[in-house]
């Protein structure tokens, strides 16, 4: 199959697309490079350096690559500059994403995947959090996934575009080749590595005064090879009808329980500072993903924490300045 992967340059596209890859299917990844790295996309996929926001480029890449399928990473992707610049998410995110799915939809493509998220989930009544759960987006980022998702919900009735949303947790963790290396870095993993290869002094732990076992926030993270994995195997179960999946481990753990695996792994005493809460950091956040695990079979691989952080520390020790060498 062939499948357009937007956001190709990018963490978790780059990674899918070398596993869509390796899974024998062929991939044409699109990016602006405005956080991606070209050097982030397997050589055996095509590129093209593009914007979203350009409809016509769209339409001249479907016309000329007929894929398949798409799958849409493409995003503003920052709870916190969404809160500050929110038009950025309520306009680009949506624009872009609406360009794309009409295009999609004129040039007769009949699957696509989502990348959604937990930031949907901002007052959860219950741990872990079910595809049941109510939906509070907790930012203007978390917003425009949900009016993305709430978009396919009628283009699949109206049009009968099947669909996946995938709502991941905190993807985490690399591949032997390929890691995360964004700008500014804003996730807890890559942030705790740099501390530990000497590029930042500290880590500074936003609140340990949350109703958690230490204090410190509970999330869930998942290895983004089991991200990839789960892409694969809801693009293959499309044929049955769309749908909607939580996608984590199942298992939190807490800010300090991360910096303590780092410490063990990479045998740096990491400094950590406590600071005050961030505005709209919900005290847990763990995906129940039985859905997905029930339906497609899909199981993580990799689910351990040692294992999600020590795959990030071989990349990140390998590539201490990302992909800029
Ligand atoms: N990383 C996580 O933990 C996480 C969690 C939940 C959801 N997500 C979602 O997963 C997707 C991928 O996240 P990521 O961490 O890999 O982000 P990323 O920033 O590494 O990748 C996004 C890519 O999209 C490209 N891009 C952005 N705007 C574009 C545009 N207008 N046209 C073309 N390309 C454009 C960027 O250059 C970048 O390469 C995003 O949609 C994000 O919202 C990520």
């Amino acid at each position: 199959m062939k499948i357009l992967v937007t956001g190709g340059a990018g963490y978790i596209g780059s990674v899918v697309t070398e596993q869509l890859i390796a899974a024998g299917e062929s991939v044409v990844a699109l990016d602006n490079l405005s956080q991606g790295h070209r050097a982030a996309v397997h050589p055996g996929a095509s590129f093209v350096q593009g914007d979203l926001r350009d409809r016509s480029l769209i339409d001249a890449v479907l016309r000329e690559h007929r894929p398949a399928a798409i799958m849409h990473f493409a995003s503003h992707t920052l709870v916190g500059e969404s809160v500050e610049q929110p038009f950025l998410y309520l306009g680009d995110n949506v624009t872009n994403g609406l360009n794309l799915l009409a295009s999609a939809v004129e040039h007769g493509v009949q699957r696509f995947i989502l990348s959604s998220t937990a930031n949907l989930f901002d007052a959860p009544e219950e741990i872990p959090i079910t595809e049941d759960e109510r939906i509070v987006p907790g930012s203007p980022y978390g917003e425009s996934k949900h009016l993305l998702e709430r978009i396919l919900h009628w283009l699949d009735r109206l049009h009968g575009l099947r669909y996946a949303a995938l709502r991941y947790f905190n993807a985490a963790g690399a591949s032997p080749e390929r890691g995360e290396d964004h700008d500014p870095e804003t996730h807890l993993i890559p942030i705790v590595l740099q501390v530990a290869l000497g590029q930042r002094d500290r880590v500074v732990i936003y609140g340990d005064d949350y109703p958690t076992r230490d204090g410190t926030c509970v999330r869930d993270y998942i290895h983004v090879l089991d991200l990839a994995q789960a892409h694969i195997l809801a693009l293959h179960a499309l044929d049955g009808g769309s749908r909607v999946y939580n996608l984590g481990n199942g298992q939190g753990f807490t800010v300090r329980e991360v910096i303590e695996v780092a410490r063990r792994i990479t045998g740096h005493p990491i400094p950590a500072q406590v600071g005050p809460r961030r505005p709209g950091d919900p005290p847990e956040l763990v995906a129940g993903s039985e859905r997905i695990r029930r339906e497609l079979g899909w199981q993580p691989r990799h689910p351990a924490l040692e294992e999600i952080i020590g795959s990030a520390w071989r990349w990140h020790r390998a590539h201490p300045d990302g992909y800029r060498e």
